[in-house]
C-alpha cells in the first residue's frame, strides 16, 4: 500500500524511485490521516529498519519540539517523516544540515544574495520580512531510536506551512502568535503541498547521506548565510546563560553566545530553546 485515504496526488511510486537512487530501500507511503508521521515512523522502526518516507495530509497528534503540539490544517501544511537506519560520524549539527538542505531547496541563492528565507537555530526556519522581523514557516523535528544489533536510526520530522491561515489574512502584526505565520507560497506561489514535498525530499535524502560521512562541514557555510540568530540578542533556557548575543555556531552546531560579561559559552541543542529579543532587554555590559 503506498497510498491511502489521500485527496491529494502525491505521485508516491514516482517519488519513491526518484528517492531509491539517493536511499535505494526507501518505502514512500502517504495517507490522508495519521496520529503522527514520526510516531508512526518510530513505531515501524521497532519492527524493521526499513527506511521510510511518510506523509500525512492531517495529523490528529503531530507533536513540535520540547513536547510542544504541531498544528497543521489538511491541504495547508506539508508534515511528513523520514525514518532510516543512521550511523553519522558525529551527530550534533543534524538538525542544521537538514535545514539548510531545505532552505536550500526552497530559496536557491544566487552569490551575494541575502536570503529571505533564514534558519533559527537549531531546527526552524523562518521567512524574514525585515532586519529583526521574522515568521515561523517551518520545523524540523529529529528524534533517534536503538534499533536491534546495537545500531540506531533517526526520524527527521518536517512540517511547512504551504498556505496562508485564513483567520490570520489582513493581519500583519501577529501578537497572537508568537512564532508568527510565514507559508512556502509566499516564496513559491505555485507550490502545492505534493509540490513543495518533491521539491524538499530529493534535498534531504542526498543531505543526510552526505552528513552521515561528512557531518556539517560541507553545510557549515550555507548555515552561516542563513543564521537567523548571529549577532542578534538572544534569551536562552539555559540558567548559566540567560542573555547573550548569538555569534554563529561552532564545528558541532553549538550556538556560540556571548555573555553581557564578554565571555563566550556555547549552547547545545538538547532542551535549550533560544529566542531573538530586542537590543534593549539585554543586561548592561558588566
Ligand atoms: C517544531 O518546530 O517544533 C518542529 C515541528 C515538527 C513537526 C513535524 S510535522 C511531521 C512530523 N510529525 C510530527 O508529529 N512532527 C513532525
Amino acid at each position: 500500500m503506498i497510498s491511502s485515504g489521500t485527496t491529494l496526488d502525491w505521485r508516491c511510486q514516482a517519488l519513491q524511485d526518484t528517492l531509491q537512487t539517493g536511499l535505494p530501500a526507501l518505502q514512500v507511503q502517504a495517507l490522508g490521516s495519521v496520529d503522527s508521521t514520526s510516531t508512526r515512523l518510530l513505531e515501524l522502526l521497532r519492527q524493521d529498519a526499513t527506511p521510510r518516507l511518510l506523509v500525512a495530509e492531517t495529523q490528529t497528534q503531530g507533536r513540535g519540539r520540547n513536547g510542544r503540539v504541531w498544528f497543521s490544517a489538511p491541504g495547508a501544511s506539508l508534515t511528513f517523516s523520514l525514518a532510516l537506519p543512521y550511523a553519522p560520524v558525529d551527530w550534533s549539527g543534524l538538525s542544521l544540515a537538514v535545514g539548510v538542505a531545505l532552505g536550500e531547496a526552497l530559496e536557491p541563492l544566487p552569490p551575494g544574495q541575502a536570503p529571505r528565507l533564514q534558519l533559527k537555530w537549531p531546527n526552524d526556519l523562518w521567512l524574514c520580512d525585515a532586519p529583526g522581523h521574522w515568521r515561523k514557516l517551518g520545523g524540523i523535528l529529529i528524534e533517534t531510536v536503538a534499533t536491534g544489533s546495537g545500531t540506531r536510526a533517526c526520524v527527521v520530522g518536517v512540517g511547512l506551512n504551504v498556505l496562508p491561515r485564513p483567520d490570520l489574512q489582513g493581519l500583519r502584526d501577529l501578537r497572537d502568535l508568537s512564532t508568527g505565520h510565514a507559508c512556502v507560497q509566499e516564496i513559491e506561489p505555485t507550490l502545492d503541498a505534493p509540490g513543495l514535498l518533491w521539491r524538499v525530499a530529493p534535498a534531504l535524502v542526498q543531505a543526510l547521506v552526505r552528513f552521515e560521512t561528512q557531518g556539517l562541514e560541507p553545510f557549515a557555510a550555507a548555515f552561516a548565510r542563513r543564521d537567523l540568530l548571529r549577532g542578534q540578542a538572544v534569551a536562552t533556557t539555559w540558567a548559566a546563560a540567560p542573555t547573550g548575543q548569538a555569534d554563529g555556531v561552532d564545528a558541532h552546531g553549538a550556538l556560540r553566545v556571548q555573555l553581557p560579561g564578554g565571555a563566550v559559552v556555547m549552547v547545545s541543542s538538547g532542551e535549550v530553546s533560544v529566542r531573538p529579543l530586542d537590543r534593549s532587554s539585554l543586561a548592561p555590559e558588566a
